[in-house]
């Protein structure tokens, strides 16, 4: 199962992510989570060390990698370099390993479209397909906010997205934007999360409003959220009420995935 997290800025894609990785994990499943949002933030979302998070750096900025494979320097644009690299070994040797959940961290170049052609891109578009193949059970992508980038490349090898709205008819705006720009490149297996859920009139609103997308559940708002933070500890250790929900959210989504 390979699946995309998305939403507007703030809504709360990485804490989700985070979340049904940590689910996934403690179920037995492999788990291969990808952060590509360009000030990576998943590790701290999932607790992992200071030492292994040492060792983490998005791939897209590893220039000498870059130009180790590619034959070109990052950011040139024209000339000759390789536009599909060696990167079979990239996965394993650049992710960290913990609680079960194994993290890679990729950066985010303007992929978006047929736009950029640099070496850069040509190795994370790579990559991307790589990862397609992979064996892992379930792989999560945490997506930079916005929905430019969501070009082919980036979403080509996901089997269903995950869209996370806060009860606001802008973070639904932006929703329906990314349904609108995934549709267009073929992608119909979109599905809603509702996040930062104070009430049943919230959720009522997200039910009502849904932009012709399933709702998958919703997380509650919870004050402990930003504590975690504070005190670097994972939602999914900190706050059992959205570990609960994650779990709901999680069983849903395999219940659908497995319907397909
Ligand atoms: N259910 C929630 N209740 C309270 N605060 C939340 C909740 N979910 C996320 N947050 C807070 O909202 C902010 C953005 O969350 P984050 O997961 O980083 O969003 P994104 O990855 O979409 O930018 C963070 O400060 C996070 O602690
Ligand atoms: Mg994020």
């Amino acid at each position: 199962m390979k699946i995309a997290i998305t939403g507007k800025g703030g809504v709360g894609k990485t804490t989700l992510t985070a979340l049904i990785a940590q689910v996934c994990a403690d179920q037995g499943h492999e788990v291969l989570a990808v952060d590509a949002d360009p000030s990576p933030c998943l590790a701290g979302a999932l607790g992992f060390p200071d030492e292994l998070r040492a060792r983490l750096a998005p791939i897209a900025e590893m220039d000498d990698l870059i130009l180790e494979r590619t034959g070109a320097k990052k950011g040139q644009i024209g000339g000759f370099f390789t536009i599909n690299p060696r990167v079979d070994d990239i996965p394993e040797r650049f992710s960290v390993l913990h609680r079960g959940v194994r993290l890679l961290e990729m950066g985010s170049v303007e992929t978006g479209g047929s736009g950029c052609i640099c070496p850069e891109a040509a190795m994370l578009k790579t990559l991307f397909t790589n990862l397609m193949f992979r064996k892992d059970e379930i792989l999560l992508l945490d997506m930079y906010a916005g929905v430019e980038h969501l070009g082919r490349a980036t979403v080509d090898f996901v089997d269903a997205m995950l869209i996370v709205v806060e009860p606001t008819r802008r973070s639904l705006g932006t929703a329906l934007q990314i349904k609108k720009l995934a549709n267009d490149i073929g992608l119909n297996r979109l599905y809603l999360v509702g996040n930062k859920v104070r009430n049943e009139d919230e959720s009522a609103f997200l039910k009502a409003e849904t932009p012709g997308m399933p709702i998958l559940g919703f997380l509650p708002a919870d004050l402990a959220v930003q504590e975690a933070d504070r005190l670097g500890i994972p939602v999914y250790d900190h706050v059992q009420s959205l570990r609960v929900s994650a779990e709901n959210i999680t069983a849903q989504l395999m219940k659908m995935e497995r319907d397909q």
